[in-house]
């Protein structure tokens, strides 16, 4: 996994994360949705690789973004859209946060959450692939939740998360507000670290003008993480 004598790098510790789910859950002739964020990148490149080298046929993707989409496309894999297939065989998909106990997630640091949601809801198996940095003892440590909200009165909208107790921040790209591929924004929400994610996840999505947030609960199925010395799943307790 690394050069000799060096520990391994972040980025060979998600490249290791991605072959292995690679090699453990993809075979030929599977709808596969592709995740966003750089350990997806990578397993997208990985996974385009070994299909144009023969060992994999038949793959169809669908990407949970206008970025992994057309990275996919340079690379020559199929993709189509989410509607054009019945439902998915497997999705891999990176995270910012894992709470190991539950496979509860924080997600969409890359603002792609609404289709990352929408493509795991689709799926038969949902596999998390990340590095051991990922790993926290209660979701919030140190992410905070991305709320994928209308334009359309946000103000008011944050004032609704800032009660349930965050503090919301607009996510800004070159000074403007960042626009998700369906043309939504985002609030960051901060959040004291998180005692029960299923009841915010409700709440949260009780706002009126909440399109989606970034807690994802019940969705992973197994989750591959890299550590230093080993590439391993972690158990459901
Ligand atoms: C994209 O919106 C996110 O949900 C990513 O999956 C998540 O941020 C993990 O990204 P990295 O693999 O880049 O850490």
């Amino acid at each position: 996994m690394s050069q000799a004598g060096q520990p391994p790098s972040q980025q060979q510790l998600k490249l290791a994360a991605a072959i292995y789910a690679i090699e453990t859950f993809v075979q030929s002739g599977m709808h596969i949705g592709l995740g966003s964020g750089s350990t997806s990148e990578l397993f997208v490149e990985e996974l385009a690789r070994r299909t144009n080298a023969g060992q994999y046929f038949n793959l169809v993707t669908v990407a949970t973004s206008q970025k992994v989409a057309a990275l996919a496309q340079t690379f020559g894999l199929s993709v189509v859209e989410l509607d054009d297939v019945p439902r998915l065989d497997l999705v891999v998909d990176g995270a910012d946060e894992i709470e190991p106990r539950s496979f509860a997630l924080i997600k969409g640091r890359g603002g792609a959450l609404l289709r990352e949601k929408l493509v795991a809801s689709a799926a038969l198996l949902e596999v998390i692939i990340a590095d051991e940095s990922k790993l926290v003892t209660r979701l919030g440590e140190k992410m905070p939740i991305p709320v994928e909200v209308v334009s359309f009165g946000w103000h008011h909208i944050a004032s609704r998360l800032r009660a349930l107790g965050c503090d919301p921040i607009l996510r800004l790209r070159n000074d403007k507000p960042y626009l998700t591929d369906s043309s939504n924004y985002i609030l960051d929400c901060r959040f004291a670290p998180i005692t029960d994610p299923a009841g915010l996840s409700v709440a949260i999505k009780n706002i009126v003008g909440v399109v989606e947030h970034g807690l994802f609960i019940g969705l992973a199925g197994r989750v591959v993480i890299a550590a230093q010395d080993q590439v391993y799943e972690l158990k459901t307790s």
